[in-house]
């Protein structure tokens, strides 16, 4: 069976959140390659669906935030989205338009958000895409929600599957049998990686921007960090 790179790598893994989006548009293909460029392991980023049934890459059910459009993201097609200015007049980028271009060699944690679409369709549109990519090894999935995670149980190996936990009600499903969870960095500590040690779980931590706490959290054994400064983290974790 081919293994996820996630749960294979040796050394501390660097994921640009949002993309390198402490210097670029967050969640846009700009910020994505910068976080490459940046020396980047991988990126993160957030998933909803677009109303023709299209995973896009934005944060927010809503896209006042992050772009110049007005209303819900699922009341726009993909290429009505893909027109908007997410910011330095990048548009908003579906998850095939990603893949297409950084599947190969570089790690994606998926992000689905709930809040929209079902669970089950959007987990399903996520599914087809990472298969057409054939980038499964590459690929985990994570979501704070409980639907969705019971929806992403249909992923199966070399895909990965995260739990991302709430700081303020951090929960892991009963159902739950991924092999990565994905906390806070604030509420890891040596009695948090005790916990997850026994129970196998890798752990990624979001989001961290300060090089002395991604120092302190490798020593502890964090195995990946999400951080809107790649370039920054890089250097604190070979230093
Ligand atoms: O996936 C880690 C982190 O992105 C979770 O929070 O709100 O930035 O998507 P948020
Ligand atoms: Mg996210």
């Amino acid at each position: 069976m081919p293994q996820n790179s996630w749960l294979t790598a040796t050394k501390p893994l660097v994921i640009g959140h949002r993309g390198a989006s402490g210097d670029a548009p967050e969640n846009t293909l700009k910020a994505f390659r910068l976080a490459r460029d940046q020396g980047a392991d991988g990126i993160e980023y957030d998933v909803h669906l677009a109303q023709d049934g299209v995973p896009v890459i934005i944060h927010d059910v809503m896209l006042e935030r992050t772009t110049n459009g007005v209303g819900h993201v699922s009341h726009f097609t993909s290429a009505e989205l893909a027109k908007l200015d997410a910011g330095e007049g990048e548009g908003v980028p579906t998850l095939d338009a990603v893949l297409a271009e950084l599947g190969d060699g570089f790690l994606h944690n998926i992000e689905i958000k709930g809040g929209s679409a079902d669970p089950e369709a959007l987990v399903d549109a996520v599914a087809a895409c990472v298969e057409r990519h054939n980038c499964g090894a590459n690929v985990v999935i994570s979501s704070f929600e409980e639907a969705i995670l019971q929806a992403a149980t249909k992923f199966a190996p070399p895909v990965a599957q995260a739990a991302l936990l709430d700081p303020e009600a951090p929960n892991i499903p009963s159902f739950f049998a991924g092999t990565a969870v994905h906390p806070y960095f604030a509420v890891v500590n040596a009695a948090f990686m005790s916990w997850a040690t026994e129970r196998a779980y890798r752990v990624h931590v979001w989001t961290i921007d300060d090089p002395q706490a991604a120092q302190r959290l490798a020593a502890l054994g964090v195995s990946a960090f999400i951080t809107n400064y790649p370039a920054r983290i890089r250097d604190a974790l070979q230093a």
